[in-house]
């Protein structure tokens, strides 16, 4: 009888049947791939199909190089072949696509080249079939240099042929194959969510479809399947996974897209223990198999505040030191004007020891640093000290400061000599932001890390809330289905501010790769954070009754996590933009360059939903 634990023997074998078939099958149009080729093969007679990467004509000899999924082969038509072979073969242009059948040889001395695969060998071919001519491409896929990304990303069959682009996918496929893998190994079961749903409180605005046959009335796409997979603990399924497409009509970034895949598991009977090292486990598997890195595990972990204080910001990037030093105290003792004004009013002076870093900084380049602080975080300003070789602090500002102080505040930034001090005072958040993009910006410049490093880690606890200073009200700082840290319990009725949540975050080089939380799982508990979000049981119970109800019949205590897939394919491939890791990406204005979507529909489609479009003002 089959059974659901033969499967992953049956899909290996599959497997196995594929890569045999590639090879050899006489049905196939091609007897090896363009990668595949060796010395082993020569004398042997071989078809390959691809394109053409490039055509240099010698001589009477015509070289080209064809190029697939697999690699690059060189081939050869060249007078031995027949006349009428070369001039069919000097007519090829880039990305032409070919069948070229001939003999395996060696290449003559000093053409092997090294840095291909298939560079010991080349093929002189006897017959040659072009399968598709091409137009000239706007950019051609073989070249080194990388075209404009608005010209590729119109043209993506072309720019997805680039073999770092199909790398990349590559790369996607084994890491989504091993998540699958790994969670199976581990009992969680994947169940599908739907996309038409409701809309769920994820903190960003709602793509929004509206029903044809209930007109007035929208579904919205998902921020996340957040609700449903805590349903699903409800009904006692105890360990769901899911890669789930989520959808968030928010502002883009370099690591956002409107229209993301997540990672997303929910477990029962857990804690935040529980769940972190079940993500630990994962990442110790991915970074062995992918990038050949043993971590050594549990992942270290870091509360909120420490994470603030220490970096100013909640996802650290741990590849490199230089942290912020707080030096309000110091400060309160001084006659500095802008020191002293940031701490008496409530605000804290905190700075960076850019370690020898005093020759590399031009008054031009600190100038820079100044207006970047200014410009990006909204700093007043940046003061700054050079380390003199005597010890001695040097700033067009010392003059402010007696000389006692500022040994004291060497001694705090435990400086020496070569060293660049950097300080900016303010509020707490403007401190924390223009620190920690500055921390950014020098760790890169300084080149503090070396670009294959990779750091993994855990930030948790993070508060339950953030105060909306618009709307003049408290938010939930994850999601308000969040649970409070046990002991910080009473806090909810005392001082929400201080109360803190049973919140984690999975941290890749300064990125923030997932985050969970256990969940409430307690309808009463669920209200009052309802309450405190000034979220009244009238629309509780409108938007979430669902949940609400589920709650009251047996809702186990339950917790999950999701991780954005796109930034791990970037951080683990050493991208920077999440657009190069998704075969079809959307513009920095949500657009598809390649589709035109969003596109503009038919008068009688909008007519059969009830609705009326604006005309369109925007051009394209
Ligand atoms: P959260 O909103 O933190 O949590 O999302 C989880 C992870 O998804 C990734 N991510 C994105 N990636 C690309 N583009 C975006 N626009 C984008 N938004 C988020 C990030 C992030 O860490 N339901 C909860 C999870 C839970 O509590 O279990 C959730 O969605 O890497
Ligand atoms: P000012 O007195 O405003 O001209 O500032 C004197 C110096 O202090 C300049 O180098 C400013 O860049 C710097 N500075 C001004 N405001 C701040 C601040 N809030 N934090 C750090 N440095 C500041």
């Amino acid at each position: 009888m089959f059974s659901v634990y033969n499967a992953p023997l049956v899909v290996s074998v599959w497997i196995q049947s594929l890569q045999l078939t590639h090879t050899g099958n006489p049905t196939l149009l091609r007897t090896h791939t363009c990668g595949e080729l060796r010395f082993e093969q020569i004398d042997s007679e071989a078809t390959l199909c691809g394109w053409v990467d490039s055509a240099r004509d010698h001589g009477g000899a015509v070289f080209l190089d064809l190029r697939d999924r697999y690699g690059k082969t060189q081939v050869v038509a060249s007078p031995e072949s027949g006349r009428e072979l070369v001039d069919q073969a000097s007519r090829l242009r880039a990305e032409d696509v070919v069948r070229v059948t001939g003999q395996v040889a060696a290449r003559p001395e000093g053409t092997v080249n090294p840095k291909l695969a298939t560079g010991e060998i080349e093929v002189r071919i006897s017959s040659l079939e072009v399968l598709n001519k091409s137009k000239t491409p706007p950019f051609s896929p073989g070249t080194t240099d990388v075209p404009g990304e608005d010209l590729r990303l119109r043209h993506r069959y072309l720019d997805l042929r680039r073999p770092q682009l199909q790398q990349t996918m590559i790369l996607r496929g084994q890491i989504i194959k091993t998540m699958r893998d790994y969670f199976a190994e581990h009992q969680f079961i994947d169940v599908e969510t739907p996309v038409l749903g409701r809309s769920t409180p994820e903190g960003a605005r709602d793509y929004l479809v509206p029903s044809r046959v209930s007109p007035g009335r929208f579904y919205a796409l998902p921020q996340s399947p957040q609700l449903y997979k805590q349903i699903l603990m409800v009904a006692g399924f105890d360990r769901y996974v899911q890669i789930a497409r989520c959808f968030r009509d928010e502002d883009l970034r370099a690591d956002r897209q409107p229209e993301f895949t997540q990672l997303d598991l929910e477990m029962s009977f857990v804690d935040a223990d529980d769940v972190m090292g079940m993500i630990d486990g994962l990442m110790a598997r991915l970074a062995r198999d992918l990038l050949g890195q043993e971590l050594t595990l549990p992942l270290p972990r870091m509360t909120y505040d420490e994470a603030m204080e220490r970096f100013g910001h909640d996802a650290p990037d741990l590849r490199f030191g230089m942290e912020l030093v707080d030096c309000s105290e110091l400060a309160a003792q001084c006659e500095f004007r802008v020191f002293r004004e940031a701490v008496d009013s409530g605000g804290r002076v905190r700075g960076l020891n850019a370690k020898s870093a005093a020759a590399a900084f031009s008054r031009k380049r600190i100038d820079e640093l100044t207006d970047f602080v200014k410009q990006d975080f909204g700093a007043k300003g940046l003061a700054w000290f050079r380390v003199e070789a005597d010890g001695k602090l040097w700033s067009p500002i010392a003059k402010n400061f007696d000389d006692s102080w500022l040994a004291k505040l060497a001694e705090r930034m435990q400086a020496q000599a070569g060293d660049l001090l950097l300080f900016v005072a303010d509020a707490w958040p403007i401190t924390c932001k223009a620190l920690n993009g500055l921390r950014k910006r020098l760790g890169h410049e300084l080149k503090l890390y070396s670009p294959g490093t990779m750091h993994f880690s855990w930030v948790v606890q993070f508060p339950m809330f953030d105060w909306d200073a618009d709307q003049q009200r408290w938010a939930a700082m994850h999601h308000p289905f969040t649970a409070p840290c046990k002991e910080d319990l009473d806090l909810l009725g005392t001082d929400p501010a201080r109360a803190r949540a049973q919140a984690y975050d999975l941290v890749i080089n300064g990125s923030e790769a997932g985050g969970g939380t256990i969940r409430i799982h307690d309808s009463q508990q669920q209200q009052r954070v309802f309450d405190l979000l000034g979220i009244d049981a009238e629309t509780a119970r409108d938007r979430f009754g669902f949940l609400l109800e589920a709650l009251q019949y047996g809702a186990p205590p339950h917790g999950g996590i999701a991780l954005g897939i796109d930034r791990i394919v970037m951080l683990f491939a050493g991208l920077d933009s999440i657009r190069d890791c998704i075969a079809f990406p959307k513009t920095q204005r949500a657009t598809d360059l390649m589709t035109e979507a969003p596109g503009e529909v038919d008068r009688r489609q909008l007519e059969e939903l009830g609705l009326r479009a604006l005309p369109i003002t925007d051009k394209r």
